[in-house]
């Protein structure tokens, strides 16, 4: 929600940057994040110039060669998923306040901002936009005249405690050249580094191509950046440190690769995902050493239920984790959407073990179902793929996963790397809990050490599901169907085509389909049923296969996800891929790639943008 960069850096006859470079390139990464407009203020000759432009943001690029800026080295920029207000260039950030000689942008919600914007206009002040940002901008400017004393630093902590709800601001002044503020509480910002310069992102993508040293800030804190300091201060002015750390992707991680999307790109990096994700933890015996998870093995022994919370894609990832928790370490595992639980006041206490994922780090949803179960007495775990992100900052224990930058929208390999990470937890609790003995642990680490390979083996025979997608692009519906760890992958290959291609898609538990979907089956209906492992229990893969039969016989074309060498499935589909031999709670990560294929082909050849699907932002940060 919202992409945000600032910079300050040396002018340019003492080797700085231009900033309006740093900052539509920072853009340019950061894009992901929302793209209803966009938009760029720089300090210049003791005023503040700014462009903004609807629309995405090839958009600002062209209206900037149409009327550049002027030469500078301070700028803000913002990539705008709109929230109050329709994303017009009216709407679109920056903001100005003071008479046009201050410059705001913010991500998030500001929730008292009509009863601010009524006080202010009670003072004279007039508003051109209908956005809550512009409200925080004017209220900026007043005090920055007022009790803020001309100080932009001290103005923004007083701003910051006027504000509720959630927000990341950033704000230059044309009277503060060289100087950009800002402050959060409940919305992403890290600070970055550089020699001469430094500066501000939603995430370290904002700043990649100038520095890997970033700086995590804590909640409700305000921070000052110049091209030679930085300083980070709570909302009272009292001084804080923030936790500097190293930013381990390199540029061209969050690059396309001579792939013509992210999202394509992104599907060929997850065997690197999954070998990443598994790298060093566990010895030559199979003996799993999470030193990372920051929580004493005690506390881990000692709970007796688990609590999985996820949104969207990450909670597929929960519950498969469900399947594989439950049968390693035998504790109960609930799944839940972070945005229903803590509105049913669900039982959770010291001995329940709450896990959260998140790719971003940033879903809302799951930040404040996280803050929600801490208050319960719940030991808190995350699995997320962005160090310095909130969700793991406020946990008691981490498990990153090494997908790398994820940048189109849709998720693929940070669900790969989520689902790797939650086997590895359960293996490693099934260790702790003396659930499994360290040969089977050790049996199960091998076929995922295979994993990576099986995903190649998929990749190198994606024309098949290229084919299909291509030769079913005016199909308008579409259902999936699965059993066990499949039900989840049925759920996940749904949501892809719904996001990607915009077609009703729907997935559902194969046992379920005689308790009413079943009627939605006619002539022609597409049905993609992902079939468990026959050497698994015979009885669930049989069930499955009798499934396919139900739904031809009512018309369906079978479309079938099926293991190598399952000969049962052949002559009830009219279309079979083949998936490599793994263990049944494994699968997952093999069903779900040509399913992820399928969804970005189709929507490919729709003429669709798959790595900005049409209403979506990448990391929700807002409730
Ligand atoms: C779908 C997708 C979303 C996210 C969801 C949670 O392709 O990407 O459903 O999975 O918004 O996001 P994170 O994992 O960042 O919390």
């Amino acid at each position: 929600m919202c992409g945000i960069v600032g910079y300050a850096g040396l002018s340019a006859d003492r080797g700085g940057h231009d900033a309006v470079d740093v900052v539509m390139e920072g853009l340019r990464r950061l894009e992901y994040r929302g793209y209803d407009s966009a938009g760029v203020a720089v300090v210049a000759d003791g005023e503040i110039s700014s462009r903004k432009k609807a629309g995405k943001l090839v958009n600002l690029v062209e209206e900037i060669a149409a009327h550049p800026l002027p030469a500078s080295s301070t700028a803000i920029g913002h990539t705008r998923w709109a929230t109050h207000g329709g994303p017009t260039d009216r709407n679109a950030h920056p903001h100005l306040g003071d008479e046009g000689r201050l410059a705001l942008i913010h991500n998030g919600i500001i929730e008292n901002f009509s009863s601010l914007r009524a006080e202010l206009r009670e003072k004279g002040h007039e508003f051109l936009s209908e956005t809550d940002t512009e409200v925080a901008a004017v209220l900026l400017g007043e005090i920055f005249r007022g009790a803020g004393e001309g100080d932009l630093t001290r103005s923004m902590q007083l701003t910051a405690s006027r504000l509720e709800g959630a927000f990341t601001l950033l704000a230059v002044h044309a009277e503060v050249p060289g100087v950009v503020v800002a402050a959060r509480r409940n919305s992403p910002l890290v600070v970055g580094l550089g020699e001469g310069e430094n500066f501000l992102g939603s995430d370290v993508s904002g700043f990649i191509d100038y520095t890997r040293r970033a700086v995590e800030l804590e909640q409700d804190q305000v921070v000052t950046i110049t091209p030679e300091s930085y300083s980070v201060t709570d909302f009272a002015g009292n001084a804080a440190e923030g936790r500097e750390f190293h930013v381990d992707w390199d540029a061209a991680a969050a690059e396309k690769g001579g792939f013509d999307s992210f999202m394509e790109k992104e599907i060929h990096d997850q065997p690197q995902a999954v070998a990443d994700t598994l790298l060093g933890r566990a010895d030559a015996s199979g003996r799993l050493e999470l030193d990372e998870l920051r929580i004493d093995p005690q506390e881990l022994k000692d709970i007796s239920k688990i609590v999985v919370l996820a949104c969207g894609t990450s909670a597929y990832a929960a519950h498969v984790a469900k399947y594989a928790i439950e049968h390693w370490c035998r504790i109960p595992v609930d799944v839940e959407l972070s945005h229903e639980f803590r509105y049913r006041d669900p039982i959770v206490g010291p001995d329940t073990l709450v896990v959260t994922i998140s790719q971003s780090g940033e879903t809302m949803d799951t930040l404040m179902a996280l803050r929600y179960a801490k208050e319960q007495g719940a030991r808190t775990l995350a699995i997320c793929n962005t160090n310095g992100s909130s969700i793991p900052r406020e946990s008691d224990a981490v498990l990153y996963t090494h997908a790398g930058p994820e940048i189109a929208v849709a998720s693929t390999k940070a669900f790969l790397a989520q689902i790797t990470a939650t086997y590895l937890l359960g293996l490693y609790l099934a260790q702790l809990r003396g659930k499994l003995f360290q040969g089977e642990i050790k049996d199960i680490l091998a076929d995922m050490a295979d994993i990576p390979a099986k995903i190649q083996d998929i990749l190198e025979r994606k024309d098949e599901v290229i084919s299909l997608a291509h030769a079913m692009k005016d199909t308008t519906s579409v259902l999936f169907l699965g059993r066990h760890v499949g039900f989840p992958v049925a759920m996940e290959g749904a949501l892809k085509l719904k996001e990607l291609a915009y077609i009703h898609a729907e997935g559902f538990a194969a046992g379920e389909l005689k308790h009413g979907p079943i009627a939605l089956i006619d002539e022609g209906q597409p049905v993609f049923v992902v079939v468990p492992s026959p050497r698994g229990r015979h009885s669930m893969h049989s069930k499955v296969v009798s499934n396919i039969q139900e739904v031809r016989a009512r018309g369906a074309r079978t479309m079938v996800i099926a293991e190598e060498g399952d000969t049962a499935v052949g002559e009830f589909a009219e279309w079979v891929f083949r998936v490599p031999e793994t263990k049944t709670l494994l699968m997952p990560l093999l069903s779900v790639v040509p399913l992820q294929i399928f969804a970005c082909a189709l929507a490919g050849a729709k003429g669709l943008n798959v790595d900005q699907p049409r209403n979506l932002a990448k990391s929700v940060t807002v409730e």
